[in-house]
């Protein structure tokens, strides 16, 4: 295992991938108190982030200097790299010029390879990002690589195992990045080895699953997202029968999504779901609710209520769940993460249910996940879905949920989805916004609903732009939507990015 100390880096997560596709494990910690957290830990290794501030700067996050007294090897990225230069006695200053982009680096050999460096060819190009430099490496390092503007592109202590890069391994745009990874942990003592998602892989899954159920009950939660729906099956292959899932049809779900799930899940893999029809209960709690957080709320409520009721009748020991590894990291780590996670963990069920966890995707990135769930023969509409919030079109229609609202938001984003099926988008849906206005129809005044048409370009969840699609294809959707759904005379197309807007309207 490895700790990264997260000094406010942009690719922490991404370092914490490259060493878990390199077969390790990767915790990432918060700077404050990290010498005290990792001294309690069983960690192999320690990896200094990368992050945004200037050592010299009051305030900047630093680290205690002891941490260099653990016989612990130590890598220091970037900022990190800077700042252990900083903390034994080296000299920072900012750069005279600002590098961001492809560098040539030129690895050095003194008396002998570097451990870092073993393997790695003279030149290649890394990636740099960053506006200070090392101008004095401490007593006891030696260099190990050079760009042309960077005398300690690469650094180390072999003796105490302390290594510096100034450069960014984790990118893929950094030749031979994995390299230099794969080297510090052979430098850790592990032995790294490259996992790659194959059939054999997600067989030896299916077995590992297997074992540790035995002949015992599994229930899980089955929303049809990716993440539950390749767990789910996972466990099936596993288990068979043992596993029973239950769907929760709250009525908030868009057009034809439970009958996939009944045709995907029930009729061509012959699990047991139970569908329950809890449309009415949702309806009848949102009555009245206007408030979004209000929404998410009762619908958390409502949706624990009903999958506790059913869950108890089962009696299983095992509770299946779809948390893959963003979720796992991302609640140890910053405090940013954890309000990603409180805002969409609807659906959380109650940690008083007795239920031993199963989680067969802990260890896996969303795309990993897809992998699998191809590998296991799960059609492309649920591998490749766009996310789709907990509370549903409860937080796309503004104002009080109705079946009514909710009739007209399901018509307008199916012809949404169909008119976008080849464009790939983070997400795209209808909006029903509430807003009334006046329309003609056959000569005749029409007072008529307003739909908003959100199409978003996003890497994550973070930021987003609205995606510039061609006007023919908007106004496609737009005629189909005021043809086919009558009750809607007036049809608009949502262009805020995110930041200031947020991707759903609610
Ligand atoms: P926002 O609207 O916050 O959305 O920009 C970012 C991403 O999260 C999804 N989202 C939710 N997911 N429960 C969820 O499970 C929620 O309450 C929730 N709200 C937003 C949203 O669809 C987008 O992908």
């Amino acid at each position: 295992m490895v700790t990264l100390v997260d000094f406010g880096s942009q690719t922490a997560h991404l370092i914490s991938r490259r060493i878990r596709e390199l077969g390790g494990i990767c915790e990432i910690i918060n700077s404050d108190n990290a010498l005290e957290k990792i001294k309690k830990s069983q960690t192999d290794g320690i990896i200094f982030s990368g992050g945004p501030a200037s050592v010299y700067e009051k305030d900047s996050p630093t680290i205690d200097k002891k941490i260099f007294e653990l016989g612990i090897p130590i890598l220091g990225i970037c900022y990190g790299q800077q700042l252990m230069c900083h903390l034994l006695g080296g000299r920072v200053k900012p750069g005279e010029k600002k590098e961001y982009g492809p560098a040539e680096l030129r690895v050095q050999v003194i008396g002998g390879s570097g451990q870092l460096t073993k393997d790695v060819p003279s030149r290649i190009t890394v990636w740099m990002s960053h506006g200070d430099e090392v101008v004095k490496i401490p007593a006891g390092f030696k260099r190990y690589g050079i760009t042309k503007t960077i005398p300690h592109a690469v650094i180390a202590d072999e003796k105490r195992k302390i290594y510096g890069i100034q450069f960014h391994p984790e990118v893929v745009h950094t030749e031979y990045g994995m390299k230099f990874l794969e080297n510090f942990l052979k430098i850790c003592g592990m032995t790294p080895k490259k996992s790659e998602i194959d059939k054999k892989f997600v067989d030896s899954l299916i077995k590992d699953i297997a074992d540790s159920l035995g002949n015992e009950k599994a229930i899980c939660a089955l929303s049809g997202g990716v993440d539950s729906s390749v767990a789910a099956l996972l466990v099936h292959k596993a288990v068979g029968k043992s596993l029973i899932s239950i769907y929760v049809d709250s009525g908030l779900m868009r057009q034809g999504e439970t009958d996939t799930l009944r045709e995907v899940f029930g009729k061509y893999y012959k699990m047991d779901i139970q569908i329950i029809d809890a449309k009415k209960e949702f309806l009848k709690a949102l009555k009245g609710i206007t408030d979004p957080e209000q929404k998410r709320k009762v619908i958390g409520k409502i949706f624990i209520e009903v999958f506790e009721k059913e869950a108890k009748e089962i009696k299983a020991k095992f509770l299946v769940q779809g948390t893959i590894y963003p979720d796992v990291i991302e609640s140890a780590g910053t405090k940013h993460a954890q309000n990603i996670k409180s805002h969409h963990n609807v659906g959380g069920l109650p940690e008083n249910m007795n239920l031993f966890l199963i989680e067969p995707l802990r260890n896996f990135y969303k795309d990993e996940v897809r992998i699998i769930g191809e590998i296991l023969g799960l059609p492309k509409s649920i591998t490749q879905r766009q996310p789709f919030p907990g509370p549903g079109l409860a937080v796309r229609i503004i104002g009080e949920v109705t079946a009514e609202k909710l009739k007209i938001l399901r018509k307008a984003d199916a012809i949404v989805q169909e008119g976008l099926k080849d464009i790939k988008l983070w997400q795209a849906f209808a909006v029903f916004t509430g807003i009334k206005t006046t329309g003609v129809r056959g000569d005749q005044r029409a007072y008529g609903e307003t739909i908003a048409i959100r199409a978003i370009e996003a890497k994550d969840a973070m930021s987003a732009n609205f995606a510039h699609l061609p006007y023919e294809v908007l106004e496609k959707i737009s005629v189909r939507i005021v043809t086919e759904v009558p009750e809607v005379n007036r049809v608009v197309y949502d262009i805020t990015t995110k930041p200031p807007a947020t991707m759903e309207w609610e």
